[in-house]
């Protein structure tokens, strides 16, 4: 390659959900499209591809995201969560509360909701009602109203959820 000639792709060495694994990536990729595409994991759903409704957020080092306002790139050395990686064997409280204060009617919002909720509670394990607010005003749903959703969150502080 001459000196000149502009750098395209990269490689990028990501742990996703828990599995190391190194991909060559065009420099312009964003990391939804990585995750969605190059990945499979279409949880992490795209509202806007601009930065506004949240419905793509995911966890980069434990850090409530984004990926649409991220460059794939940017990921490399990293750790990503998806709401794929969220559950284990089981549901978590935090889903089973969605679950139960009926917190998403078409589910688009709520991957992101639930990304930037477990973010939220990883570190308050206990928000108050602004509090969760606050932590969820980057996420946007169509459907709910919001109520339910505030208080599918702070149930789990509570340990309300099943
Ligand atoms: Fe990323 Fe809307 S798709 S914020
Ligand atoms: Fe439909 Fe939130 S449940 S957008």
């Amino acid at each position: 390659m001459s000196v000149n000639e502009p750098i395209t792709s990269a490689v990028v060495t990501v742990t996703v959900n828990g599995t190391e694994s190194e991909h060559e990536v065009p420099v312009r990729r964003l990391l939804v499209h990585f995750l969605r595409d190059d990945l499979d994991l279409t949880g992490t759903h795209i509202g806007c591809d601009t930065g506004s409704c949240g419905a793509c957020t995911v966890h980069l080092d434990g850090v409530a995201v984004k990926s649409c306002a991220v460059l794939a790139v940017q990921a490399d050395g990293a750790t990503v969560m998806t709401v794929e990686g969220l559950a284990g064997e089981e549901l978590t409280p935090l889903q089973r509360s969605f679950h139960e204060h009926h917190g998403l009617q078409c589910g688009y919002c709520t991957p992101g909701m639930l990304m930037s909720a477990s973010a939220l509670l990883a570190e308050n394990p206990s928000p108050s009602e602004d509090e969760v607010k606050v932590a969820l005003q980057g996420n946007i749903c169509r459907c709910t109203g919001y109520w339910n959703i505030v208080e599918a969150v702070v149930a789990v502080g509570k340990g309300e959820a099943a």
